[in-house]
């Protein structure tokens, strides 16, 4: 008896990529972290409380600190990534007694100016109406080209070169500032990234030829919403 063939399916062509169905990720979105990427946002409004010396010790090793002691090319390891691991961004931390930079190598505070720096830390166009103006901390983002130029990871052009330079550090900061984000978020803090007053801030800081101030970030305990009726 004769019995028919199933008919042949047709030949994928070798460059089409198959198409795999993803499961849900059930589990996943039980971590701690896909919960901070959920919780994620810009907050704006801020209360005064101070964050706790444990708490901004946490916020700044989750934005730029060191994370393993031998990373590549022959620097430390950091929690962000940089451009030929030149670590060019500096964390500075504008507090209300003093605005300071942040040692990552040695986990500490190195006072940079007395006095409060806060308010230069927002974009000139918000500054009159800066709903972050109480934020206990605001942390502002400085490019040091020189460590861009003498790095000691791959000596590529674009380390050389004022248009690359520029994109570097911007993603740079902006990989750190994606740390302060999740760090908020997972802790309940509020964070806000934002412009900042660049020339006074580079002047009241004493900045070097080749440093650049570029951005800054808000983080403190968000503002309680009122929910009607007297507090
Ligand atoms: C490069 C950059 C610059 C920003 N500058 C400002 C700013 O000057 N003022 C401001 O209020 N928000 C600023 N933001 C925050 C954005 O407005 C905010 O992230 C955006 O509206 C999305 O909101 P979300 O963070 O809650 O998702 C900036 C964000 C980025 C990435």
């Amino acid at each position: 008896m004769h019995t028919r063939r199933p008919a042949a399916r047709p030949a994928r062509a070798a460059a089409e990529p198959a198409a795999q169905r993803l499961p849900r990720p059930r589990r996943a979105a039980r971590t701690l972290l896909i919960r901070a990427l959920q919780r994620r946002q810009t907050t704006r409004a801020f209360s005064a409380r101070k964050l706790s010396a444990e708490t901004l010790s946490e916020l700044l090793w989750a934005a730029f600190g060191v994370n393993r002691p031998r990373g590549p090319l022959g620097g430390v390891g950091r929690t962000a990534a940089s451009a030929s691991n030149s670590q060019e961004i500096d964390v500075y931390v504008a507090l209300a007694d003093g605005t300071y930079r942040y040692d990552a190598l040695a986990h500490r505070l190195e006072l940079v100016v007395p006095g409060d720096l806060r308010a230069l830390a927002i974009g000139r166009r918000q500054s009159k109406t800066d709903p972050g103006a109480g934020a206990p901390v605001r942390l502002i983002y400085v490019a040091d080209l020189d460590r861009l130029v003498h790095t000691r990871g791959v000596q590529e052009p674009g380390l050389r070169d004022p248009d690359m330079q520029r994109a570097y550090s911007c993603v740079d900061i902006g990989l750190i500032a994606a740390n302060v984000y999740l760090f908020a978020a997972a802790t309940g803090l509020g964070a806000w990234f934002h412009n900042c007053d660049r020339e006074r801030l580079a002047a009241r800081l004493a900045l070097r030829a080749e440093q650049r101030v570029l951005f800054a970030q808000t983080v403190g305990h968000p503002q309680r919403r009122f929910r009607g009726g007297p507090p």
